[in-house]
């Protein structure tokens, strides 16, 4: 983390979160639920969506260690009401910062909204928590995560060579600031 460029807040996601479509925890029973996860039901859930969508996935072990050892670590999952996980969100809530470490979609639930809703709520979330900007990494080849990011107001700032692995690429880093003016 200290190799990230710190963001420019006034320059970076100027615009506040929408609050429409962000509190979608207690609606009516068409909307999809956003829980934190807790049980190991839900970890399990968590960990096969993450081997469907990943080349180098997290396995159930690694996300219960994740949530049972480190007090900055939150899972969230997006279900419809009574339904299987449609989506997740791992991140890490430090002091000021959100760092978003994955966001998936199950793949037949894909361009629905679902993405935009559930990051939409973990920015909420960490703001009501006290983080005023976000940032998060994405592979240079993912158009579709880095679309999704772009229109939440993250910006790119800067680029790791080699980053990822499995196979090896560029990670793009980028940052949103204004988290709290929701
Ligand atoms: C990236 C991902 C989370 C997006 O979730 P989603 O629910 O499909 O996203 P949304 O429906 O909210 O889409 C929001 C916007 O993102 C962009 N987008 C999403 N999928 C896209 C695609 N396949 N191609 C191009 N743009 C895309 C679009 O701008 C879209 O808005 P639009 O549908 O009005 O055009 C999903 O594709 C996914 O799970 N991918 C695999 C895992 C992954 O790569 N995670 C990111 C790791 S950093």
């Amino acid at each position: 983390m200290s190799a990230v460029p710190t963001p420019n807040s006034r320059a970076i996601g100027a615009e506040p979160l929408p609050s429409r479509i962000g509190k979608c925890k207690t609606v009516n029973s068409n909307e999809p639920l956003i829980e934190r996860v807790t049980s190991p039901e839900d970890v399990s859930a968590v960990a096969q969506l993450e081997a469907l969508c990943f080349t180098n996935p997290w396995t159930r072990e690694m996300l219960e260690r994740e949530l049972r050892e480190s007090p900055v670590a939150r899972v969230y999952a997006l279900r419809e009401q009574g339904g299987e996980v449609a989506a997740f969100c791992s991140c890490w809530i430090v002091l000021d910062e959100l760092h978003v470490n994955t966001i998936a979609v199950a793949p037949h639930r894909r361009r629905e909204g679902l993405g935009t809703r559930l990051m939409l709520h973990v920015m909420r979330e960490a703001a009501e928590a006290g983080a005023t900007r976000a940032t998060l990494e994405v592979r240079a080849s993912n158009t579709a995560a880095r679309r999704l990011y772009s229109s939440l107001g993250f910006v790119e700032t800067a680029v790791r060579q080699g980053y990822y692995t499995q196979p090896e690429e560029d990670g793009i880093i980028l940052w949103r600031g204004a988290l709290s003016r929701g």
